[in-house]
């Protein structure tokens, strides 16, 4: 998030400096390469790079000196009782404090943002352990949740629905007005002030109600299963109430990623610190759990297996399309994949996968556990089936007949719903997928 910050700000004409505690990373960046996949990213990181206006360092300190704004964008995983973890936030925040005197005693208050996400109380959090190193000069830390998405990060930065502000001043709120101005030009997307602990609850309410969304589709999708309907006529006309809309609403193996998971289970915490539990963001976790089982569900019901077996698949392999969380990144981070392939490999099946760029950071994590295919085709040689868990559009246009051909049968578990059971039906396809009646 912090590097497509840096980017985007340096497009808008902005001179920008990134910093990071991984050494690597910062060499990697200088030397033009960026770490992530991130459609766009590159494009515009280099030409920054190339005019001089964005540069990376490891040291804070060089950038607090004439600095605006300081943007703080490091992690906020999860800690074992679900709270987010704010000690990487508390880190920066120290550090800022011991450089505010390297700036001119008469200069502007610097603007401290807290953009990872973080909970309520966090602004005052870092306001005072800056107070606390002794420093003289002015500053304001104030909250400015992101709302950017992987895989479209770029446009949803350079092109935000709205910008939410969380600040005690107005020069802090013309500072941020500065910054985001041309974005919010180019969307026609609205801009909110309001004081920090709201912009703070702003940003994990959304991704509460975006999760619960997702969560009540799949629950009405296993429904659909049950009764005999079909989720794909019964979503979009729910989604063309214009109280309720369209997005959102497409049932899958459940939600993962670097940022529901964690974020909901600091906004659990956070209710349950304040005495006020919130149920429905509960159960929205709890449905998502399930949910994360249903591919795998699908397929020990396909094969008979029955509980207590040990090994019921062995001898079963598997070709799995698709690693990453979800399609157009390469993050891995909570990727319902993994939890498939854990199952599959806990039942005895061996599996040979691909993705688009998720496949080194699956390398990484899982070595020699699983094979790697170098296209899609490849990847079903000898197959007893295929799987579906990333809604790579590579995938939904990929040749299903030379697909056929590699694979031992034509059976097919669908957990992105990429295509429809009549059509499979007729190619002669055994069909699984999610919320319709299996073929
Ligand atoms: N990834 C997203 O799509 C997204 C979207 C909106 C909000 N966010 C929020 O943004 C925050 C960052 O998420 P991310 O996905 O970019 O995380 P990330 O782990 O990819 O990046 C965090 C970076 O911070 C660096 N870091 C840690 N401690 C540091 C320190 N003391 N000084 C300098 N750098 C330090 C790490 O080395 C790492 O490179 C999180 O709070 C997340 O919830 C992320």
């Amino acid at each position: 998030m912090g590097l497509v910050a840096a980017a985007c700000f340096a497009e808008a004409g902005n001179s920008v400096l990134g910093v990071d505690v991984d050494s690597s990373k910062i060499q990697r960046l200088q030397k033009g390469e960026v770490p992530i996949f991130e459609p766009g990213l590159d494009e515009i990181f280099k030409r920054h790079l190339g005019a001089g206006n964005l540069t990376f360092s490891s040291e804070l300190k060089d950038g607090i000196a004439d600095a605006h704004a300081a943007f703080i964008c490091v992690g906020t995983p999860q800690s074992e009782d679900g709270s987010a973890d704010l000690r990487f936030v508390l880190q920066v925040a120290e550090q800022i404090g011991k450089a505010l005197n390297l700036r001119p005693k008469d200069a502007d208050p610097l603007i401290i943002v807290d953009k990872s996400t973080v909970p309520v109380g966090t602004a005052a959090r870092v306001s005072s352990v800056i107070a606390g190193t002794g420093t003289d000069r002015a500053f304001e830390v104030i909250s400015n949740p992101e709302f950017l998405r992987e895989g479209s990060a770029i446009q949803d930065f350079l092109k935000p629905d709205r910008v939410v502000v969380g600040c005690d001043s107005d020069f802090a709120e013309d500072v941020m007005k500065a910054l985001y101005a041309p974005f919010l030009q180019a969307s026609g997307g609205k801009w909110f002030r309001m004081d920090p602990a709201s912009a703070e609850l702003t940003k994990y309410a959304a991704n509460a109600m975006l999760a619960l969304r997702i969560s009540f589709i799949n629950e009405i999708a296993g429904l659909c299963e049950s009764i005999g309907a079909d989720v794909d006529h019964v979503k979009v006309a729910i989604g063309a109430d214009h109280r309720i809309g369209p997005a959102f609403l497409n049932p899958g193996p459940g939600f993962g990623g670097s940022c529901f998971p964690k974020d909901l289970q600091a906004l659990l915490k956070t209710g349950r610190e304040h005495g006020h539990p919130l149920m429905a963001l509960s159960a929205t976790v709890e449905a998502n759990r399930h949910q994360k089982q249903a591919l795998a569900s699908k397929v020990r019901k396909h094969y008979d297996v029955v509980g207590g077996a040990p090994a019921p698949l062995a001898g079963r392999h598997f070709a799995l399309w698709g690693l990453a969380f979800k399609a157009h990144t390469d993050d891995i981070r909570e990727s319902m994949s993994l939890e498939l392939i854990d199952s599959l490999l806990a039942l005895g099946a061996t599996i040979s996968v691909h993705d688009y760029e998720a496949m080194p950071a699956v390398k990484a994590k899982l070595g020699d556990r699983v094979t790697y295919a170098s296209d899609p085709l490849a990847c079903c040689e000898g197959a007893d089936a295929l799987l579906i868990a990333t809604e790579w559009p590579q995938y939904k246009v990929a040749d299903l007949e030379a697909a056929a051909k590699k694979l031992k049968a034509k059976v097919m578990f669908d957990g992105r719903n990429l295509f429809r059971p009549e059509a499979m039906k007729a190619a002669g396809w055994v069909y699984h997928s999610i919320g319709r009646r299996s073929v």
